[in-house]
């Protein structure tokens, strides 16, 4: 026994001198190999009486367990010191700025997630919330519920990518505008509801005003007692936060949208010198957004009293938008990924917000 211990100790002792995993591994081979003081103990019980193999094997057992634990936490201890060695001497400290005069070691970001995080911005400020919906829509959501049965000429408007039908399951399509997420919204949450639904929306076109894949952001508010006159204040304040102008001229036109009665397009009032834009003077009107009260087919579609319920909507192109405010005059500037139109028109992660006008 006292020969078990003796052996244990040293073993023990050699082990917790160890400082490398390499230098842990040779010794682990050396201590319980097939040519180690464990092994060697072991083949000698071969040579017992089977009385004294009980009492030996039970304590040669026990030393090799306390043996094997003690590697395994001599090679747990030197790996956590290695991590905290490593985090030591490999330090990088991400909060410093970028080294002057490259200017593309900076992100910059995209006009277009510039100008949706503003207009959430402006929105929350009036207690709006934000909601979202699927880029894979259906029928109804997309057309029906908002009041364009399957025959209405607006239908046709809508340019609407569709995916192919596969074993007859019902028809699905690429939305054509985030109006679809006014449906989800009334259908699963009780009125009052003030929100704004940013997203992607499609559409078969491509020139230098239209792209397949651009953006939308729909608005909705449902509540007794709204009218028109919510509307028109609401939209006001807004276009004056988001272009900057005080006393913007603004005008409704009166329009048509099969999911508002009545309807109406925002004109802001603008000027054109040379190639830019000046909003908010001269004699010349920019149409801007759709909006209109709620239709009482829409809220009957989406199992609400049109009686108990009035509201209004609006929907308006971010594109559009992040052109007139920065001055880009041509939409496929934005999906090109040019790094170089990137580093002139995005915006810096790191400085605080700037809207200054560019020129193109
Ligand atoms: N969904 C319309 C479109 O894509 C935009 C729109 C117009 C949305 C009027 C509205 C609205 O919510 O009230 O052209």
């Amino acid at each position: 026994m006292s020969d078990t211990k003796e052996i244990e100790d040293k073993i023990l002792s050699e082990i917790s001198k160890i400082k490398s995993l390499k230098e842990l591994q040779e010794i682990k081979i050396q201590e319980l190999g097939k040519k180690g003081r464990v092994s060697i103990l072991m083949r000698s019980l071969s040579d017992v009486s089977s009385e004294e193999k009980k009492i030996l094997g039970k304590s040669y057992n026990e030393l090799r367990v306390n043996i094997l634990k003690a590697f395994e936490s001599k090679e747990l201890e030197i790996r956590d010191a290695d991590i905290l060695n490593r985090i030591e001497i490999e330090k990088l400290d991400v909060t410093l700025p970028v080294r002057p005069g490259n200017d593309n070691d900076e992100g910059k970001i995209h006009p277009i997630s510039r100008t949706i995080d503003n207009i959430i911005d402006i929105f929350s400020n009036f207690n709006f919330t934000v909601e979202t919906g699927p880029d894979i829509e259906n029928d109804f959501h997309n057309f029906t519920a908002l009041n364009i049965p399957d025959d209405h000429p607006a239908r046709q408007d809508h340019d609407t990518f569709y995916i192919s039908n596969q074993d007859n399951q019902e028809r699905k399509l690429l939305r054509t505008h985030t109006s679809p997420v006014q449906i989800r919204t009334m259908i699963n949450k009780k009125p009052p509801i003030r929100i704004i639904a940013p997203g992607r929306t499609f559409r078969c076109d491509d020139d230098a005003t239209h792209s397949p894949m651009f953006h939308q952001i729909e608005g909705l508010v449902i509540d007794k007692n709204i009218n028109m006159g919510h509307l028109k204040g609401l939209l006001r304040a807004f276009c004056e936060e988001f272009f900057e102008v005080s006393n913007l001229p603004i005008r409704f036109r009166p329009s048509f949208f099969p999911f508002t009665e009545p309807s109406a397009e925002i004109d802001i009032g603008y000027n054109k010198i040379g190639n830019s834009i000046k909003i908010g003077q001269g004699s010349d009107w920019l149409e801007v957004m759709g909006c209109g009260m709620v239709h009482p087919n829409v809220f009957v579609n989406c199992n609400l009293d049109p009686e108990e319920w009035q509201g209004f909507a609006f929907g308006l192109g971010v594109e559009r938008f992040a052109m007139l405010k920065y001055g880009i005059s041509d939409l496929r500037n934005f999906y090109e990924g040019d790094i170089r139109w990137l580093n002139h028109y995005g915006f810096s992660t790191t400085n605080s917000p700037n809207f200054d006008f560019k020129e193109d």
